[in-house]
């Protein structure tokens, strides 16, 4: 089969298109034909040699999410040709990503469509963003019917699912976005849209007014006080929230981190949301597997507006 793979941490032209041996079915596992998938922050880092909790030695494989349909199962609870998708999760005796032709994943990773829907390739960019968005507003903040949201790094992978999720489990959402996100925000249902380099984004830091903030990009600090008394901040980078700890305190705001995890109960939830169009991919820039060393390169340069698309070969 194919694979992206890299034998040394490095830069993104570290990344080559290779010839693996396909993985072998474990009792119970299912074999997963990918079809798309996205790019994370983590991708980066594990590649870069940043995050050093991805098995040992090398060659190792990008990618933390795909989208594909079974192949082969042994798990008698998932047919072959059911469509899934999957977030790997920490895997650290482990070198294996999502960007191979042919993936074999446990029950306790794979999400589950409904038997009717065949999802479009740009839902492979969802999978880790929106179960991030998911962990963040219904387990760590316990976002409750009605409550007020604001979603900074609103424009992104994690921020478009959140602004989605929000609607979704009753609450308003605000967003704060680069300028290339806030149309697109905004359709979303965000009711409030402001481009993070505006003059405008001051009050809303200074507003005391979200039941919840949820911070995907920037530093927390420079959002304590747009949180209500007694409200909660979450932020989804575990060292921008160990940083903000000593402020937080000293303003007495409850912020938490959170860590996506890969459940299998919320992927299959997530993905009856996309079955059921009310949670939609927000695909801003789509690249082929070919090019994903690019895509790497591209990531965090700005004018996002929406999730990044990797389209697996074939
Ligand atoms: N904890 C976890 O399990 C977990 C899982 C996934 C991701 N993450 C983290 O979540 C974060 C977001 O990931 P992502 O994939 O959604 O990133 P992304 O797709 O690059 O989106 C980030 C968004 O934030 C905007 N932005 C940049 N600086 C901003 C600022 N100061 N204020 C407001 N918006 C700003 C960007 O706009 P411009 O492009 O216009 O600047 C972009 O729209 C990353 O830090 C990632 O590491 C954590």
């Amino acid at each position: 089969m194919w694979a992206m793979q890299y034998h040394r941490y490095g830069a993104a032209d570290v990344i080559q298109r290779e010839e693996a041996a396909a993985p072998t079915l474990a009792t119970d596992e299912v074999l997963v034909r990918t079809t798309s998938s996205g790019v994370s922050a983590i991708d980066l880092m594990y590649r870069a040699g940043q995050l050093r909790i991805h098995g040992f030695g090398f060659p190792k494989q990008p990618g933390f999410d795909a989208l594909g349909q079974v192949v082969e199962s042994r798990n008698p609870a998932i047919r072959p040709g059911t469509w899934v998708w999957t977030v790997l999760g920490l895997e650290p005796r482990r070198t294996r990503g999502t960007a191979v032709e042919l993936l074999t994943l446990d029950p306790s990773r794979v999400g589950v469509f409904p038997d009717d829907f065949v999802p479009d390739p740009t839902v492979g960019s969802l999978p880790l963003g929106a179960l991030t968005a998911l962990k963040s507003l219904r387990d760590i903040a316990r976002l409750q019917r009605g409550e007020r949201v604001l979603i900074v790094g609103a424009g992104g992978a994690v921020g478009t699912a959140a602004v989605q999720l929000a609607t979704i489990l009753g609450a308003r959402a605000d967003a704060v976005c680069g300028a290339k996100g806030l149309e697109l925000c905004a359709a979303l249902g965000a009711e409030q849209v402001v481009d993070h380099a505006d003059a405008d984004v001051q009050a809303i830091q200074h507003g005391h007014a979200y039941d919840v903030v949820l911070v995907a990009a920037g530093r927390g600090t420079d959002w304590l006080d747009a949180v209500r008394p007694g409200g909660r901040m979450v932020l989804t980078r575990l060292d921008t929230w160990v940083a903000g700890l000593p402020a937080a305190w000293r303003g007495r705001v409850r912020t938490l981190g959170v860590a996506a995890g890969h459940d299998s109960g919320d992927l299959t939830w997530l993905a009856q949301q996309v079955a059921a169009g009310g949670l939609r991919p927000t695909v801003g820039v789509t690249y082929p597997m070919t090019d994903l060393a690019r895509a790497h390169a591209d990531y965090g340069h700005g004018g996002t507006a929406g999730a990044r698309l990797i389209v697996h070969a074939t």
